[in-house]
């Protein structure tokens, strides 16, 4: 196949180890919204290579250069973590190749090159929404238990500040490790403190073992709600949770039960190609990147270099199955709706039913 004729999109994910869900997710996710668009855009044909990366960003790295520099790659994609996003940025800027971020959610990586477009999401976007909810809602003191990395320490500061500017008294800040956490810890100094409620964030595939955690210790029973940003109550595995996730309410960009026509036909058209595998929101994070990849492509007909897709990305607006989403041109970040959600049950299953939404939000980790 002549290179003139092909566009490749160099898709680096986590395919194993502890962040192995998010590249299962993303990929299905690509490879659907291939499925239902063609691979042959603007006269050329689309080539997508997955590398496994193993949530490592030393080994992200040698993989995005590989990428760029043998397989001539048109544009990166991907990227589980944000060290993965982080190390790999220079690369984007030295080759002038756009790097569409699809599940990373540190408020910093878009600066981190001006190749940089993002396609998931914000820790802070999400978390300053539950800032505002839960002292409204009879919370008026908090632990918060976050992963100590970027995405947490993001969603520490952005929902301890909103928190505390609205009245409410922050008893402690703690932080468990990224790499095999053990909560059992981290929950008895909880129980200890007697919060009203208890603020979690942990990366996409924690989730389940927070919740198991969280209702071995009674810490429900003891009268300490559980609230979180939308990575615990994943929808890849709420529903192995069980009936102890009932009730809990989390602040997202995107949920399997969003009620719009153009999310029940995702929904359906995912599980169906997918072994009947809930998409969560690293899906919509793939799926949606795919969108903007593909209409950059056809804006430049196939001729652009990188500074042509880019600009071509830019600025994008478009009814996603999770909302209306803009990517802004200037921050190169994704604009969305963040809903408030509740974990009912609906026809035997656990999912995130929203009960309000925030229009328009964009990361105010960007707003100075
Ligand atoms: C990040 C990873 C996740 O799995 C998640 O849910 C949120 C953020 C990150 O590393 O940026």
């Amino acid at each position: 196949q002549a290179q003139g004729n092909t566009f490749k999109i160099g898709l680096v994910l986590p395919m194993t180890g502890q962040q192995a869900s998010t590249g299962r997710q993303i990929e299905a996710a690509a490879r659907l919204y291939m499925a239902q668009n063609g691979d042959t855009v603007a006269g050329k044909k689309v080539e997508l290579i997955v590398k496994d990366d193993t949530s490592l960003p030393d080994v992200t790295k040698r993989l995005a250069q590989e990428l760029v520099v043998n397989d001539k790659v048109n544009v990166l994609a991907g990227f589980g973590i944000t060290p993965s996003a982080m190390a790999t940025a220079p690369i984007a800027t030295q080759s002038k190749t756009p790097m569409v971020v699809m599940a990373a959610a540190t408020s910093s990586i878009t600066e981190a090159s001006p190749y940089i477009v993002r396609t998931s999401f914000t820790l802070p976007q999400v978390s300053v929404a539950m800032g505002d909810w839960a002292p409204k809602n009879g919370i008026k003191s908090v632990v918060s238990l976050v992963t100590d990395y970027g995405p947490g320490n993001d969603a520490e500061k952005f929902f301890t500040e909103r928190f505390q500017l609205n009245g409410g008294k922050v008893l402690d800040k703690l932080r468990v490790p990224l790499r095999n956490p053990d909560f059992a810890p981290f929950l008895q100094k909880v129980r200890d403190a007697k919060p009203d409620a208890l603020f979690v964030f942990v990366p996409s595939g924690a989730g389940a073992a927070v919740m198991k955690q969280f209702l071995e210790r009674g810490m429900d029973k003891a009268g300490i709600k559980l609230i979180a940003t939308g990575d615990v109550t994943d929808d890849d595995q709420l529903n192995d949770m069980g009936d102890g996730a009932l009730g809990v309410v989390t602040t997202h960009h995107y949920s399997a039960a969003h009620p719009s026509a153009a999310n029940r036909k995702f929904v359906e058209a995912f599980q169906k190609a997918n072994k009947n595998m809930r998409p969560n929101f690293m899906a919509m994070g793939g799926y949606d990147g795919m969108r903007v990849i593909y209409e950059a492509l056809k804006t430049t007909k196939g001729q652009g270099g990188g500074d042509a897709l880019l600009a071509a990305m830019k600025g994008q607006i478009f009814e996603s199955p999770r909302g209306q989403v803009l990517i802004d041109a200037q921050t190169r970040d994704i604009v969305q709706d963040v809903y408030l959600r509740k974990v009912e049950k609906k026809d035997g299953q656990l999912y995130n039913v929203e009960f309000d939404v925030i229009k328009a939000v964009k990361d105010p980790g960007k707003a100075k």
